[in-house]
């Protein structure tokens, strides 16, 4: 199978179509590129299920705040068309701003309550940027399924609720974490620690297995595994920008954790903003 590149909306579409058409089923692995095992995980999933893969590469200024990292974003599409080609993506789209954002869009889906905590309350208008990215992206791949990571748990819970909302037809497939031999996330951000901070970067995944220890231990008190998780970040972290307990659906604070409970964290470390998750309860391989 070849890897087909297209940066044009209307050709990306007219050969979705023509596969929906067929019979096929679509799938959708929608990413910024510098791609890693995580992405290729998506891709490979995507590949055991659906028919046809498109993948998509853009990196959407719309998702970025001011003084974020959209100009340093790191980019590497050679190196990603040669994974996509590897892993049997049938199509890599890889549009410009124009191809999305064509003179006179002016569309904003806006995912209401749940794009406001979290990430979203630090990021004000995050979630909105990728949720208009992420239907645009729909609309133009026709998608039988659209598969996402976990790690990125607030947009997976996002994404849903707006394709389900807006009746998109689309399935969406949250994926597992794919994660370093020492616990850290694998995150194209990762891209920008030093060797220093890569080190202090273990903080984040350690933060979580100290709350998902208390629970094993029996602790249900949300507060003190809050504290203890807040405790293990700061020792790498240098600045938090938080530490919760939340229910899986509407994300909402928990005062008491139970089985379900996702615990997450957010957290600069030099030059990246770290963000991680998991549901309780943890496998045990995860304290390994
Ligand atoms: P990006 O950060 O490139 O991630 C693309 C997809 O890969 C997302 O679904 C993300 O959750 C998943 N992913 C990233 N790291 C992962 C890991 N370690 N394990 C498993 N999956 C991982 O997320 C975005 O891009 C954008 O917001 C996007 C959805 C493309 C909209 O612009």
């Amino acid at each position: 199978m070849t890897l087909a590149v297209v940066t044009e909306a209307a050709a990306m579409t007219a050969l979705a179509e023509g596969w929906r058409r067929e019979g096929h089923t679509v799938g959708l692995v929608a990413t910024m590129g510098a791609l890693h095992r995580g992405h290729a995980a998506l891709i490979e999933r995507a590949r055991g299920e659906c028919e046809r893969v498109v993948l998509s590469i853009y990196v959407n200024p719309r998702q970025f705040g001011p003084g974020e990292d959209l100009s340093r974003y790191p980019r590497s599409l050679q190196a990603d068309l040669a994974l996509a080609r590897e892993a049997g993506v049938d199509v890599a789209f890889t549009p410009d701003d124009k191809e999305v954002y064509p003179e006179g869009f002016s569309t904003t889906v806006q995912p209401g309550p749940l794009a406001d905590v979290l990430c979203g309350a630090v990021r004000p208008g995050h979630f909105a940027g990728v949720a208009t990215v992420v239907a645009r992206l729909f609309g133009l791949t026709r998608p039988t399924r659209a598969y996402f990571g976990r790690k990125d748990y607030q947009q997976c819970v996002i994404v849903r609720r707006v394709a389900a909302d807006l009746g998109l037809g689309v399935e969406i497939v949250v994926c597992p974490t794919v994660r370093e031999a020492d616990g850290l996330a694998l995150s194209s951000r990762n891209a920008y620690l030093s060797p220093a901070d890569r080190a202090r970067a273990r903080a984040v995944p350690e933060a979580l297995k100290a709350g998902a220890a208390r629970y094993r231990d029996g602790e249900t008190d949300a507060a003190p595994a809050l504290a203890a998780m807040r405790a293990v970040l700061e020792s790498g972290a240098d600045r938090i920008d938080y530490v919760a307990a939340v229910d899986p659906d509407a994300l909402a604070p928990v005062a008491r954790l139970a089985d379900g409970t996702v615990l997450l964290v957010a957290a600069h470390v030099g030059g990246a903003r770290l963000i991680d998750n998991i549901a309780l309860p943890v496998p045990p391989d995860f304290f390994a």
